[in-house]
């Protein structure tokens, strides 16, 4: 998507040689109107396929996430990132996700009530690296009997394995703008 590649070299920042700072426009503050274009874009791909649900991952993928699910006319469910086992009040799917990219792990979690096996989920997220975080989210999602019509990210990271595990699995990976290496702290697409 060339807005999105435009706004990447103006605005992106290389960091620590292999981590892109979006902070300006995704993950501090967010641009509203490039936001909605991305929706807009997303959606356009995945239309027609009968998704009945748009989930994200807590919390840099919800503005695109949510500008999606208005254009495909769905809820946005957003999956929650439990560090402890709490006494949770609903009854919870709930997986465990390893993050490489910031040496962590939590629970992921989502409440039984919004999800069911006629639902038709498409997966949004703002950066796929390991693709650990999309893994546990279709995780999620089978144990609920419910399908999975695909995951849409903003930017992926091509020289990591996340793009090739999803597709190996039967999962079609949209990504908006794909880069494919960072050379001098410069981005590569
Ligand atoms: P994965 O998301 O593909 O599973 O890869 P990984 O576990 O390695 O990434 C963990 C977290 O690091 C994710 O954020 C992911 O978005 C973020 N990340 C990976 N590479 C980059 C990068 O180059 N730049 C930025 N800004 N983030 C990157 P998260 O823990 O889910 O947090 P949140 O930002 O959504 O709250």
């Amino acid at each position: 998507m060339k807005a999105l590649e435009e706004k990447i070299l103006q605005e992106g920042e290389v960091v620590d040689g292999d981590i892109l700072k979006v902070d300006g426009f995704v993950n501090h503050q967010v641009d509203a109107l490039l936001m909605e274009e991305i929706g807009k874009d997303m959606a356009e791909h995945f239309k027609g396929q009968g998704i009945t649900k748009v989930f994200t991952i807590e919390s840099s993928g919800i503005a695109p996430a949510l500008f999606t699910a208005k254009e495909l006319g769905v809820p946005l469910v957003i999956l929650k990132k439990q560090q402890t086992a709490d006494s949770l009040k609903t009854e919870v799917w709930q997986t465990e996700v390893v993050s490489y990219t910031k040496d962590t792990s939590y629970r992921l979690t989502l409440a039984k009530n919004y999800i069911s096996d006629e639902d038709h989920v498409l997966i949004v997220d703002d950066f796929l690296a390991n693709g650990e975080a999309a893994t546990g989210a279709i995780r999620l999602i089978r144990k609920a009997h419910a399908t999975v019509a695909g995951l849409g990210v903003l930017i992926e990271k091509a020289f990591q394995p996340g793009h090739e595990k999803l597709e190996s699995q039967g999962i079609h990976v949209y990504a908006q703008a794909s880069i494919q290496a960072f050379e001098d702290g410069k981005v590569v697409f």
